[in-house]
C-alpha cells in the first residue's frame, strides 16, 4: 500500500533553491522503501517576489497551503530586501496562523565532523526546544518622537499561561522519551514579570512529570556552560528569543550551521509543520553549486518522523552520518571540495543500499 503525501516546497531565496532538490530526492528514495509518494507543490514565495510583485506571498498563501501534510522551506531573506519584511511578510504568519507554537531543534555532533569547541565529542545529542509564537517576538509596542531628542521605542513581551504550559509540556514530554533531563532557561533575576511567572509555570509543569530531573538556568550562565560543556545538556526548554539564541549557538557548537535542522511543529496536527534548515540563503555562496544540503536533508528526516515515518527517517540520519564518518567527501563549509550534488549522491547511495525495510 502506497501513502502519499502532498508537501508544500517553499525554495526562497539564494541558497535555498539548492538544498530542497536534495532533500526531496532523498524523500523520493527512502520513500520508495517504505511505501510512501511526494507529491510536491512548488511556490515561488520569496524576496525575489516581494521584489516584484511587492509581497513575500499572495494575499491568499496559507490558505492555499492549508491542507497540505507538511511545508518544507529552504532559505528566505536577500541584500536590498530588508530581513524583518521576509521574516514578518513569510515566516512569522506561517508559524503563527498554522499554530506551530514548537520550534524543535536537534543537535548532534556527528562522526567526522569537528566541532570549534575542543570538548563537544560525539556525546553531545541535545535538543532545543523554543516557544515559537508568542514571548518577545511580538507586535505591541510602538514608537513616539520620531527624530526628536526624546525619540523613544517600546516593545512588550507577552507571555500567556496555555502558550507557556503547552511548550513546557511538549518539552517535559520530549525529556521524558529521552534520558528525563531538563533545563529551562530563564532570566528571572533581572526580567522581573515574564520571567519568574516562566519559571513558577516549569516549577508546576515539574510536578506533572515527575520522572524529569529538571533545573533552571539563567541564560547568560547557561550559553557560557554549553559551550565549555555541551554533552550534559539533553532537553533545553527557553522563550522565543532566548530558544533562537541557544539553538544557533548550539548548531555551531556541533560543527556548521551548514548541517542543522528545525522544525516548526503544530503538534495537535491541525495545520500543516514547517521543516527548515536553521541556515539562511548564504548570498555569499549561492549559485555556486557548494551549498550544504545536510541542514535541509536532516529536515526531510524530522519530517518523515512528524508524518510517522520515525523508521524511514532513521534510514535518512543513518545514511548521512554514514557518509560523513566512513568518507571525505564535505562541501566547502565543512572543510571539503564537494558540491552540494556530489555529497546528495552519496546520500542517495547510501539508502538505496540501506537495510531492507521491516
Ligand atoms: P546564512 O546562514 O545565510 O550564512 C551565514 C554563513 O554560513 C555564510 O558564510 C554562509 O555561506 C554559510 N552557510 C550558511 N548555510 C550554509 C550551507 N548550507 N552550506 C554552506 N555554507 C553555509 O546567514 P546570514 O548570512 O546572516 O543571512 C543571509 C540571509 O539569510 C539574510 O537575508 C537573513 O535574513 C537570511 N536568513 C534566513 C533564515 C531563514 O530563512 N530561516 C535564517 C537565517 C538567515
Ligand atoms: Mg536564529
Amino acid at each position: 500500500m502506497t501513502t502519499r503525501y502532498r508537501i508544500a516546497l517553499i525554495p526562497g531565496d539564494g541558497i535555498g533553491a539548492e538544498v530542497l532538490p536534495p532533500a526531496c530526492a532523498v524523500l523520493d528514495a527512502v520513500g520508495k522503501r517504505h511505501g510512501l509518494t511526494f507529491a510536491y507543490d512548488m511556490l515561488d514565495w520569496s524576496c525575489e517576489r516581494y521584489l516584484s510583485e511587492g509581497a513575500m506571498m499572495p494575499a491568499d498563501g496559507l490558505e492555499r497551503i492549508r491542507h497540505h501534510d507538511a511545508i518544507l522551506l529552504g532559505a528566505v531573506g536577500w541584500p536590498g530586501v530588508p530581513d524583518h519584511v521576509s521574516l514578518w511578510g513569510l515566516l512569522i504568519p506561517i508559524r503563527r496562523q498554522f499554530r506551530q507554537y514548537v520550534n524543535l531543534r536537534p543537535i548532534k555532533v556527528l562522526q567526522g565532523v569537528p566541532s570549534p569547541v575542543a570538548k563537544a565529542t560525539s556525546d553531545v545529542d541535545l535538543v532545543v526546544v523554543r516557544e515559537n509564537v508568542e514571548g518577545e517576538y511580538s507586535e505591541i509596542g510602538g514608537r513616539l518622537n520620531r527624530g526628536f531628542p526624546d525619540e523613544m521605542a517600546v516593545q512588550e513581551a507577552v507571555f500567556t499561561r496555555p502558550g507557556v504550559e503547552r511548550i513546557l509540556d511538549y518539552a517535559f514530554t520530549t525529556a521524558q522519551q529521552r534520558n528525563g533531563d531538563l533545563v529551562s532557561a530563564t532570566k528571572s533575576n533581572g526580567i522581573v514579570h515574564t520571567m519568574p511567572f516562566w519559571d513558577e509555570l516549569v516549577r508546576e509543569a515539574g510536578e506533572r512529570f515527575p520522572h524529569v530531573a529538571w533545573r533552571q538556568e539563567h541564560i547568560d550562565a547557561l550559553v557560557a556552560k554549553i559551550v565549555l560543556d555541551p554533552a550534559r545538556f539533553d532537553v533545553i526548554v527557553g522563550s522565543n528569543l532566548f530558544g533562537d539564541i541557544l539553538s544557533d549557538l548550539a548548531a555551531a557548537v556541533a560543527g556548521s550551521i551548514g548541517i542543522a535542522p528545525a522544525a516548526n511543529l503544530n503538534p495537535e496536527r491541525e495545520y500543516p509543520s514547517m521543516f527548515e534548515p536553521v541556515h539562511g540563503s548564504a548570498p555569499d555562496i549561492a549559485g555556486q553549486g557548494i551549498a550544504n544540503p545536510l541542514g535541509a536533508i536532516w529536515c526531510a528526516a524530522m519530517m518523515l518522523d512528524h508524518l510517522g515515518h520515525p523508521e524511514a527517517g532513521a534510514e535518512v540520519f543513518d545514511a548521512f552520518s554514514s557518509v560523513l564518518a566512513t568518507t571525505d567527501v564535505r562541501t566547502p563549509d565543512l572543510g571539503g571540495t564537494a558540491g552540494t550534488k556530489d555529497f546528495t549522491r552519496l546520500v542517495l547511495e547510501g539508502i538505496a543500499h540501506g537495510r531492507p525495510s521491516e
